[in-house]
């Protein structure tokens, strides 16, 4: 049998990683032997599995292939991405959009797009990790600011601005784990009040929030250097985007590696991702609906638990603070045939573990009940 020697000094940085807590498992759907509701995935329109999408990335990939073979500059454009950021830098209001194979990736390219090593990255505290990568990747110098603390964010603006340096402000609009909304019209009335830059991650809110669901930039977006989404979430497909204006764009295709020197977005998520943007606009109830349901899902949890719930849109938080305690509500859960996974340190801060619960379209109140009843009988 094959042996792999780990080197002693990598282990002990993996246990680091896991901050004293149990290690994090691959989840793997099918060694569930019963089937569970999804509370849990990003899939919040259940695009993922609509056969229009299936069918729209089948036809494209008999025609030109499943990969894309190399990157945009090489072999890898083709007509669906151009069709595909024309038709989102249309419904978004921007002059130019950009493709990528992963919201991470996108990040990263935002990131070194606007800041460098003579940078100051004011962010708030919980921002989603590729944009850390991304500042890391830039060489700037990162300050976080309290998470939605506008007095805060002025505070670091008015501390670390100086003439030699210039800032970006980076933001999420809907906070993946909180659940919280960002208030973007404040943030940039702030960015412009100081002339500093502002990049706002649109990953869990596009789609749904927002004017027809164009996010919560939209109405502010001539204020906002940069917005990144992702289409791995609402848009059930995978791959993401950087919407901005022509000159930061073309500086981007200019000079982004993260945009440059990847295989380009598949032609079958890229004809996904369309199929879903045309659908998405031509069913503005969806997420009308979605915003109204998730109120009473949040309503209706609080009342059979007494465990704090956050989130103000479809992304909830039971927070259960204690690790093995949230484990147990999730084996609870599993037991009785839902799947919502418990999220811990180091992926949110010590003592507020959780169990994070997406709310999606396709969730009727006959399951909501259901649920309450599972979670009361949680001891
Ligand atoms: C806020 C945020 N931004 C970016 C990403 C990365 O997107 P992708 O999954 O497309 O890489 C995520 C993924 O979970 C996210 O939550």
């Amino acid at each position: 049998m094959n042996k792999i020697n780990i080197p002693k000094n990598r282990i002990r940085k993996l246990k680091t990683f896991a901050l004293g807590g149990k290690p994090y498992e691959l989840q793997n759907l099918n060694s569930y032997n019963k089937t569970l509701i999804d509370l849990c995935s990003n899939d919040y329109f259940g695009l993922s599995r609509d056969k229009d999408l299936i069918q729209a990335s089948y036809e494209i990939s008999l025609l030109q292939g499943l990969g894309s073979g190399s990157s945009r500059f090489i072999t890898g454009s083709r007509p669906i991405h151009q069709l595909l950021e024309s038709q989102l830098a249309e419904w978004l209001n921007k002059e130019k959009v950009l493709l990528f194979p992963s919201g991470f990736q996108a990040n990263i390219a935002a990131i070194q797009a606007l800041a460098n090593r003579n940078s100051i990255v004011i962010a708030d505290k919980f921002i989603h990790n590729s944009l850390l990568v991304g500042v890391k990747a830039a060489q700037s110098k990162l300050v976080r600011f309290a998470h939605n603390d506008l007095k805060d964010l002025e505070d670091k603006i008015s501390k670390f601005k100086t003439n030699q340096n210039s800032v970006l402000i980076v933001v999420e609009s809907l906070y993946s784990m909180e659940g919280s909304i960002a208030p973007i019209q404040e943030i940039t009335k702030i960015s412009q009040k100081y002339n500093v830059e502002l990049l706002v991650d649109e990953a869990h809110a596009i789609g749904i929030l927002g004017p027809e669901g164009k996010g919560l930039s939209f109405n502010f977006s001539d204020c906002i250097t940069m917005i990144t989404g992702t289409f791995g979430k609402a848009f059930g497909s995978g791959g993401a985007f950087i919407a901005c204006n022509s000159k930061v764009g073309e500086h981007l295709i200019q000079t982004s590696g993260a945009f440059r020197y990847t295989t380009a977005l598949s032609p079958a998520l890229a004809a996904g991702a369309l199929k879903s943007l045309q659908k998405i606009k031509s069913n503005k109830e969806w997420s009308v609906n979605l915003l109204s349901d998730s109120k009473k899902w949040k309503k209706e949890i609080l009342k059979h638990i007494n465990y704090p719930v956050k989130g103000d849109s479809h992304i909830l938080s039971i927070i259960v603070g204690q690790e093995e305690k949230t484990i147990l509500l999730q084996k609870h859960l599993e037991k009785n045939g839902f799947l919502a996974i418990a999220i811990r340190p180091p992926t949110i801060p010590i003592n507020e573990s959780r169990i994070r619960l997406t709310i999606r379209r396709d969730l009727n109140l006959d399951i909501l009940k259901n649920f309450t009843s599972v979670l009361k009988a949680f001891k």
